[in-house]
């Protein structure tokens, strides 16, 4: 049977070109990232943050499912003028060890798979990095969505019908005008007390939490759960 990943339309999946800048800065700092350091964005889509982290002096890789993504990545590093490593790769299967500074997971791109499997991706996110390297992993906040859940909801052109089934957002998607549904997406959301065993089962210890990327202190009603984690 096939996975919702590879049946959602691929139109739903990404943001604007141009956004990412702020994203950018804000794991910027949350990482510590100099210049010269080896960063792994997992999954990166087309690159809209990790051209910035190159900017500012970062070895980039990215990885991502679709190979489409991954050639507008490359297409927009070339056209940028900045160096970048590409891959086509599945976030349980990353084929990395032990190289990297710091990796990052941004925009609610964790938690697509069965608890074992959400487990295995942050195993090899967590193996990918050098002993003392940091992990930065961006979810949405159960404690905020679930407070405030909005079983339909309008994204402006997209919208979105959803149950709280298993732990999991099940939401089912519409673009625009189109009557047929485009799909349907189901991400387990974690608490912080989860979020933190999570990372302890994949051998990171929880160094920070923030509730957005303007760098808040992360609270229950924030928007977002960004934990930094510490390889060791
Ligand atoms: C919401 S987008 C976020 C992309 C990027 N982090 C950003 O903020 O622009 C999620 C990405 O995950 C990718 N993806 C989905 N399942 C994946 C998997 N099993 N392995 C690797 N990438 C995956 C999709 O192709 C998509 O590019």
């Amino acid at each position: 049977m096939s996975e919702w990943i590879e049946t959602i339309d691929e139109r739903l999946w990404l943001h604007p070109d141009e956004t990412g800048a702020d994203a950018a800065a804000f794991i910027l700092q949350a990482l510590g990232l100099q210049p010269g350091m080896r960063v792994l964005d997992a999954p990166c889509g087309a690159g809209r943050i990790a051209v910035h982290v190159a900017k500012a002096g970062c070895q980039m890789t990215g990885i991502d499912r679709n190979p489409r993504f991954i050639a507008r990545a490359q297409r927009r590093f070339a056209e940028e003028g900045v160096e970048g490593d590409f891959q086509v790769a599945d976030l349980r299967r990353l084929p990395f060890d032990g190289g990297f500074d710091a990796a990052y997971n941004w925009g609610g791109s964790f938690g697509y798979f069965s608890d074992a499997e959400n487990l295995l991706a942050l195993q090899r996110l967590a193996a990918a990095l050098r002993p003392g390297g940091r992990l930065l992993l961006d979810l949405l906040n159960r404690e905020a969505v679930l407070r405030d859940f909005r079983p339909v909801l309008d994204l402006g052109g997209k919208r979105t019908h959803t149950i709280w089934e298993d732990q999991r957002l099940v939401s089912t998607w519409y673009i625009g005008d189109e009557p047929e549904s485009a799909g349907t997406s189901v991400i387990r959301l974690y608490t912080p007390a989860q979020t933190r065993r999570l990372l302890a089962h994949a051998g990171l210890t929880w160094e920070a939490a923030y509730g957005g990327k303007d760098g808040s202190p992360y609270g229950r009603g924030s928007g977002r759960l960004i934990v930094v984690g510490r390889n060791g």
